[in-house]
This record gives structure tokens, sequence and C-alpha cells, in this order.
């Protein structure tokens, strides 16, 4: 898998891929023109994506990450995982946040099998700033769950 920046001005961000971790699209162009975007190929065909956010001179949020449905369960998330926190430290970045709904199971089992630790719950978040019900695994995606890494 090769991995690679985007630029934003000249070439235009995996809509399709970036609406598979976050079904808002207004909310994915809000964070992408605060973030970095990378894109991850293999034989030239885009599969995945991430876009990092700082909050801070210390913490920055990986906001969304995505691999195509056919390319899942394969290792790809997790070495986007990886690169994404390889390359905030690179950046001088402190400590790394993600957040995720309540019934992302497969994605919660991910995010800590990568070294993030459970930190808080934003109560209602996907209930106030969702229009459209999520529904997961059975459960209805109410809450977020924060998580972080310190590097
Ligand atoms: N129980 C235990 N472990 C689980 C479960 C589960 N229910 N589901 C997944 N896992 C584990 C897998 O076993 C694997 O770990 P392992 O390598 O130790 O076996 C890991 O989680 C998944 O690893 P990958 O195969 O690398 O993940 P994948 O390539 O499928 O990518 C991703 C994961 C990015 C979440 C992908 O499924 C996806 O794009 N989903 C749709 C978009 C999405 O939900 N994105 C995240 C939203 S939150 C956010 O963007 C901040
Ligand atoms: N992803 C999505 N759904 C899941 C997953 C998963 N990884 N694992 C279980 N579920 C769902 C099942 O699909 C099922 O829901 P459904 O009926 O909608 O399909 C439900 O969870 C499990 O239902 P049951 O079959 O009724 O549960 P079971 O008889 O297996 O009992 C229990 C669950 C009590 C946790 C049992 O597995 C057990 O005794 N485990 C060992 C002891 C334990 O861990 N106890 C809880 C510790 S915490 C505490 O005690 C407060």
């Amino acid at each position: 898998m090769e991995i690679q920046k985007l630029h934003l001005q000249e070439t235009k961000a995996p809509m399709d891929l970036l609406l598979l971790a976050d079904p808002s699209e207004e909310q994915v162009n809000s964070y992408l023109k605060k973030g970095q975007c990378y894109i991850a190929k293999i034989s030239n065909r885009i599969i995945g994506v991430y876009v990092l956010v700082p909050i801070n001179s210390r913490r920055i949020e990986i906001k969304n990450i995505a691999v195509a449905e056919n390319e899942q369960g394969k290792g790809n998330g997790k070495e986007l995982v990886k690169h994404a926190v390889a390359n905030a430290c690179l950046q001088g970045y402190k400590v790394v946040e993600i957040g995720t709904g309540n019934s992302s199971i497969g994605q919660l089992a991910l995010y800590q099998k990568c070294g993030f630790r459970i930190t808080g719950v934003r109560k209602n978040f996907f209930k106030k700033n969702y229009e459209e019900e999520i529904v997961e695994n059975g459960i209805t995606c109410i809450d977020m769950v924060r998580l972080e890494m310190v590097l």
C-alpha cells in the first residue's frame, strides 16, 4: 500500500470513501478545509483515506478514516491508523485523538488494538448533529466515544 498526502487545491478528495466514515458531506467538507487528507493506493487505485485535523499545538485528531468495502478486513485500516499516528508524531504532536459511535464495535476494537484508550463520551453527539438515524450492529448510534493515544 502506498500512502500519500493529497493537495486539495489540485485534487478532489475521495468523497465516496470519506462518506463511509461520516454520512454528512457537510461535516466532511468543513473539516477537510481545516485538515490534511492522505490517500492510500494499491496498484494505483485509491482504496483508503484518512484526515488529520489539528486541535491545538499539542493535539491532533483523526477525523475520518475509511477503507473501500472490498479491501476491508485485510489489515489496511490498521496500517492507515498506524501511519496517521506516526505522521502526527513526526509533525511534533503529543496526543492523537479519535472519536467513533457507540455502535461502532469493529472500529472501537481496531482503535484499541492500535493502542488508543477510551477517555470519555460525548453524550447525544450523533442524535444532535446528524439528521438521519444511524444504526450499526443492530445498535442505534447516539453517543460519541472519545479515545486518545499519548505519543
Ligand atoms: N471484534 C474484535 N475485533 C474486531 C472486530 C470485532 N467485532 N471488528 C474488527 N475487529 C478488528 C479486526 O480483527 C482487526 O484486528 P486484527 O488485525 O488484530 O485482527 C481490526 O479490527 C480491523 O483491522 P483492518 O482489517 O485493518 O481494518 P479495515 O481494513 O477493515 O479498516 C475501517 C477498518 C477503516 C474501520 C473500515 O472497516 C471502514 O472503512 N469502515 C467504514 C468507515 C468507518 O466506519 N470508518 C471509521 C469511522 S470513525 C472515524 O472516522 C474517526
Ligand atoms: N457484535 C455485535 N453484537 C454482538 C456481539 C458483537 N461482537 N457479541 C454479542 N452480540 C450480541 C448478539 O448478537 C446478541 O444480540 P441479538 O440477539 O440482537 O443478536 C447479544 O449480543 C447476545 O445475546 P445472548 O445470546 O442473549 O447473550 P449470551 O447468552 O451469550 O449472554 C453474556 C451474554 C451474559 C455476556 C455471556 O456471554 C457470558 O456469560 N459471558 C461471560 C461472563 C461475562 O462476560 N459477563 C458479563 C461481565 S460484565 C457484568 O457482569 C456486569
